[in-house]
Formats: C-alpha cells, sequence, structure tokens
C-alpha cells in the first residue's frame, strides 16, 4: 500500500490523488465533546466499504489568492468550499506552506444524503493533501488529520472494520483496525437528494437542546465495549442486534432535539420492517442508517444475494464488502 509521502506513486505532475471508500457505522458518532478539535462525545465503530468510492486531486498553486474546489465537475463556493479551506489552512499551518490548492473531486456517492460522502470526502482529501503539502502519511496521523475535516472520515483511512477512539485529545482521537468476522451489507437506496439539515448541524442541535442526549452518550459508550467484545468473539448475531438497536437509538435521540429532525422515511421505516420479517423466517439480518433515509442491512456473505433479491422494491440495492483504506493513486481521468 502507498501512502503519502512515501514514493512519486500519487503525486504525479505536482498533483497528489487519493481514494478513500465510504464507511458505515454499527455503533455510532453523534455528537461532539469539542467542536474545535472534533472530538467526538463517545468512540465508535464502522465498516470501510469496498464501493462508492470519493477520488480527490490536490495541485497545490502558489500564485493563487484562494483555493478552488470542485466537486463532481462543478466549481463548489459557499459552505462546501469554506469547509474545504478551513481544513487546508490546517495542513498549511502544520506543514509552514502559505499555497492555495486546486482541489478536485469526485463522488461516487450521493453528496450529502446518509452515505457517508463527508467520510470518503475528507479522508481522501487528507490523504491527498497531506502528500501534496509534505505531511506524515502513516494511518494514525491521517485519521487524525481527516477527523479534523469530518469526524467519520477518521475511520475511512482504515481498511475494513475500525474503531475511532473518543481519545482525550488531538493526539489520541484516531481510528484503528478491529478483527471482525466477514460480513457484508445490502445497501438501500431510497433517496439520494441532499438532507435537508447536514449532519454537523444536526448533531449540533441534538447534544444542545434532546433531554435524552446524555443516556445517549452512556448508551454509546456501553454498545461499543459490547460491540468490541463481539466483534472479538467473531459473534455474528450480537454485531446484528446491536447494530440495529443501537441504530435506532441515535434516530430517536436526533427525534428528540429540539426543532425535531427526522432523517427516516416511511420507505426506511419499510425496510426496517421488511428486515424484521426476514428474521422471523430464519435470515439473520440487521438493519441500520447513518443521518438519511437510506438503510444498510448487515448480513452474513452467504445470504447477501438473497437478501438483496428481497429488498428490490423498496430501492437501489447494492451488496458491499469490506473495503481498503485511504490510498495515494495514480491520476484519475475523471479530474482532469
Ligand atoms: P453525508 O451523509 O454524505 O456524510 P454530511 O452532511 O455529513 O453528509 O456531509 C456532506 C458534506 O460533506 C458536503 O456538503 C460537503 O461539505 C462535504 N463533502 C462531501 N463530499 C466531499 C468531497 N468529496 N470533498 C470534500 N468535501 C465533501
Ligand atoms: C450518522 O462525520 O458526517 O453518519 O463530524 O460534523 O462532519 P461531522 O459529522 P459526520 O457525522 C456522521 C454521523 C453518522 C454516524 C457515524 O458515521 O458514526
Ligand atoms: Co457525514
Amino acid at each position: 500500500m502507498t501512502r503519502a509521502g512515501t514514493a512519486a506513486n500519487g503525486t504525479a505532475g505536482g498533483t497528489a490523488t487519493a481514494r478513500a471508500f465510504p464507511n458505515i457505522a454499527l455503533v455510532k458518532y453523534w455528537g461532539k465533546r469539542d467542536e474545535a478539535v472534533m472530538l467526538p462525545a463517545a468512540g465508535s465503530l464502522s465498516l470501510t466499504l469496498d464501493a462508492y468510492a470519493t477520488t480527490t486531486a490536490v495541485t497545490l498553486d502558489a500564485s493563487a489568492a484562494s483555493d478552488r474546489f470542485e466537486l463532481n465537475g462543478e466549481a463548489q463556493a459557499g459552505d462546501r468550499l469554506r469547509r474545504v479551506t478551513r481544513f487546508l489552512d490546517l495542513v498549511r499551518e502544520r506543514s509552514g506552506s502559505t499555497a492555495r490548492a486546486l482541489v478536485r473531486s469526485h463522488n461516487e456517492a450521493p453528496t450529502g444524503a446518509g452515505l457517508a460522502s463527508s467520510a470518503s470526502g475528507f479522508a481522501a482529501l487528507a490523504t491527498a493533501a497531506s502528500a501534496a503539502y509534505g505531511l506524515p502519511g502513516d494511518p494514525a496521523s491521517l485519521s487524525r488529520l481527516a477527523r479534523r475535516g469530518s469526524g467519520s472520515a477518521a475511520r475511512s483511512i482504515i481498511p475494513g472494520v475500525s474503531v475511532w477512539h473518543a481519545g482525550d485529545g488531538d493526539e489520541t482521537s484516531f481510528a484503528e483496525p478491529v478483527p471482525a468476522p466477514e460480513m457484508r451489507m445490502v445497501i438501500v437506496t431510497v433517496d439520494e437528494r441532499q438532507k435537508a439539515i447536514s449532519s454537523r448541524e444536526a448533531m449540533r442541535l441534538t447534544a444542545l437542546t434532546s433531554p435524552f442526549y446524555p443516556a445517549w452518550v452512556a448508551s454509546t459508550e456501553q454498545s461499543l465495549e459490547a460491540m468490541l467484545e463481539a466483534c472479538r468473539d467473531g459473534d455474528f448475531t450480537r454485531i446484528g442486534r446491536i447494530t440495529e438497536s443501537h441504530a435506532l437509538r441515535m434516530h430517536a435521540v436526533i427525534q428528540s432535539a429540539d426543532p425535531p429532525v427526522r432523517y427516516l422515511a416511511p420507505t426506511s421505516i419499510a425496510v426496517f420492517d421488511a428486515v424484521s420479517a426476514l428474521r422471523d423466517r430464519g435470515v439473520e439480518a440487521y438493519a441500520t442508517a447513518d443521518a438519511g433515509p437510506n438503510v444498510c442491512v448487515v448480513v452474513r456473505p452467504a445470504e447477501a444475494e438473497a437478501v438483496a433479491d428481497e429488498l428490490r422494491g423498496f430501492g437501489r440495492v447494492r451488496v458491499v464488502g469490506p473495503g481498503a483504506g485511504a490510498e495515494l493513486i495514480d491520476a484519475d481521468p475523471r479530474l482532469s
């Protein structure tokens, strides 16, 4: 695996290009202890996927007055550009460079639809920018850096199942791999549109206004302990049960914010019901959803295709598995 700063690969012609995949949390991150440094209220655990990649190219431009950010071929302004510039400001501060950058990115997943585009997006950006500006390219450093762009991005640096330690400061808050049994996810895309309220804003609102928030944080810590034990034991059933109940608790605490936020659509609930009906028939499937209406169903590899067939009526269905961590790659023609 080529990492930032180790070789010419990924840095052709003054441009560093990286690819990262989204991750779907089995124990969710929802709430920050420190928003400036992006420390989560609790640890979390997820599966980095082998599909829906983000590819990002970073080209330094010493003569430019500001950063530019293109996403899926379109120049970005406003919040999206500001978020990239704030992230690059941190990279510049650490590298001692003042050069602005052209950032070109392509998301294969819909952006802002609860399929973790901020995770793949900032993991790819952290990896490419570290190579371009000469920052360390080891996984722990990249995970800490990616976290500053989007918390969930800390986990997309790591392949397969990973735990993001809450930590007690910048140095200790990063993700690392966790051995876990083989599993697949059936992704049911019910709506690709951008969510009405970003994860960042809704998380802030939940922490500030939900009377259930302290209980949610405490229950996440318990779920993470139980999940780590289940992964260690290779206990798929326990992993699945914790995943589904924990996801529903997250959506409950989000709905209890003031004003309330609801990410699950009627079709999302119908998928949860269909998954429950599958279990009644002896098929082990467990549903989860991030901050959006799209549902991810955790299954054993041997049952993935059969479960996908059962869920086709609810939306576009795709079977995914554990994927690679963020990596430098050769130039991507879609970004030229
Ligand atoms: P999601 O569920 O897709 O993670 P979020 O609300 O967490 O939704 O984040 C969406 C935001 O993440 C976008 O509006 C944009 O600011 C940022 N983002 C998404 N993709 C990229 C990318 N490839 N590069 C940089 N930033 C990105
Ligand atoms: C529901 O990482 O997108 O997907 O840190 O503010 O960028 P910011 O939020 P983000 O939140 C992810 C929330 C989640 C759960 C998870 O991925 O753990
Ligand atoms: Co996100």
